[in-house]
């Protein structure tokens, strides 16, 4: 009897989305379809980000990782990718103090290299105000690429081997995996990406090898909690086998 309640709560925990990831995409054309500049729809991004982050608190998600700026992005208008990164200073000076009082933690991975030295401050402030939090943990990806991820991880395991610390031999997936932005929260157990494209864009590279795939039509800045509380039920039906069986993870040899 305990082991079959034992067996229960391990089936109910894999079925639990804990860590959600999410690719906001289409404030652009939701700005065109009002006839506003890019940057109102990047603003009402900002908005539809808070409205996620309560939702997802309402929801007992314990991670949300959110892919606010890409390696790719830095290709975009200079004026565009201006406006983004004082966007995300003033989002930060904001939002943050309010988003610590709800128990919300913050974590910002990417290159923080390239990015500018105010978003750098307040990125170091909020992630020190917030360090003790609970409740949520919110990873945002600034400046991130999962190309990037994977050969800022292969350096680091590189150098080791360079210092003598580490042999060849001894590099395995873990080792890597524990160099990767994510090594702390760990893999999504669910991706949605909004905007009616259906790819990865090189976010998460590694993380994502057994994640959920969602696809939403919705633009990011119309994307309510109703639709996350629908895709996180969709996501309690789907099998994550992880390569196995089906008998094998249900336990049901019959
Ligand atoms: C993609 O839509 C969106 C971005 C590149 C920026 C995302 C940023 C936000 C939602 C603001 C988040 C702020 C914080 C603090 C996390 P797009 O511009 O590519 O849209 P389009 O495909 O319709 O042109």
């Amino acid at each position: 009897m305990a082991d079959q309640a034992d067996k229960t709560s391990q089936q109910q925990d894999t079925m639990a989305a804990r860590h959600i990831a999410i690719v906001m995409d289409g404030n652009g054309r939701w700005a065109k379809q009002r006839m506003l500049p890019r940057h109102a729809g990047h603003r009402a991004g900002v908005k539809a980000v808070r409205r996620t982050v309560e939702a997802c608190v309402e929801l007992g998600i314990r991670t949300l990782t959110l892919f606010a700026f890409s390696s790719e992005n830095w290709g975009r208008p200079t004026e565009e990718v201006q406006k983004l990164m004082t966007l995300f200073v003033e989002a930060l000076n904001k939002q943050v103090p309010e988003l610590n009082e709800q128990g919300v933690r913050l974590t910002i991975i990417g290159d923080r290299e390239q990015l500018p030295a105010d978003l750098v401050r307040q990125i170091e402030a909020s992630e020190a105000m917030t360090a003790g939090n609970e409740r949520l943990h919110l990873v945002i990806a600034v400046a991130y690429g999962g190309r990037w991820d994977i050969v800022n991880a292969c350096k680091g395991l590189a150098r080791q081997v360079a210092d003598g610390e580490l042999a060849v031999e001894e590099i395995d997936e873990n080792r890597l995996a524990a160099r990767i932005q994510l090594a702390g929260p760990g893999d999504p157990d669910l991706f949605i990406r909004t905007g009616g494209d259906s790819r990865i864009s090189n976010f998460l590279l590694w993380n994502l090898a057994y994640t959920e795939l969602h696809f939403s039509d919705t633009l990011w800045p119309d994307f309510e909690q109703q639709e996350l509380a629908a895709v996180v039920g969709g996501f309690q039906g789907r099998e994550r086998r992880f390569g196995k069986t089906s008998a094998q993870v249900t336990g049901d040899h019959a």
